[in-house]
């Protein structure tokens, strides 16, 4: 499984830095919600559902977290720790996220409005799922 984690462009100076994410150009998809976890609790696990078309970039913009990513085949532990990363999150995938610093802040690009049909939430249905995609 390819981990495709985004390096963003900083704009650095001896005032700090600042990054700015533009849709096509910094994110590969339209962007049409944005959404941020904070004040997650120690111990918490969030996530645990796939999307059947929404595509995702997750930055930690402040504090850190992990992400479990599994394809049905192979799974990856993505860390997130800095403000310029930027994690795609196809859709077909499964998804957790864990180890949230108390400080952490994850922001969430997303390409489409919220809409629970695109969610797939239990983890039998996901492999059922994938395994029809791929058989066409
Ligand atoms: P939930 O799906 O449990 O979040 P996660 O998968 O990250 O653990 O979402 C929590 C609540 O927020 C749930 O009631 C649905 C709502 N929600 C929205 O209204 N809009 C959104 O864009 C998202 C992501 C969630």
């Amino acid at each position: 499984m390819q981990i495709m984690k985004y390096a963003f462009q900083q704009h650095g100076d001896e005032r700090g830095h600042l990054i700015a994410l533009e849709e096509f150009n910094d994110i590969p998809f339209r962007i049409k919600r944005v959404y941020y976890l904070y004040d997650t609790k120690e111990g918490v696990h969030r996530g645990f559902h796939a999307h059947k078309s929404l595509k995702q970039i997750l930055i930690c913009i402040h504090g850190s977290c992990k992400v479990l990513l599994d394809n049905g085949k192979e799974k990856k532990i993505v860390p997130l720790e800095k403000p310029y990363e930027g994690l795609y999150i196809p859709h077909n995938m499964w998804r957790e996220m864990y180890d949230f610093s108390p400080d952490a802040v994850l922001v969430v690009l997303a390409s489409e409005v919220y809409n629970e049909e695109d969610y797939i939430r239990n983890y039998d249905d996901f492999l059922t799922f994938i395994a029809k995609h791929e058989a066409n």
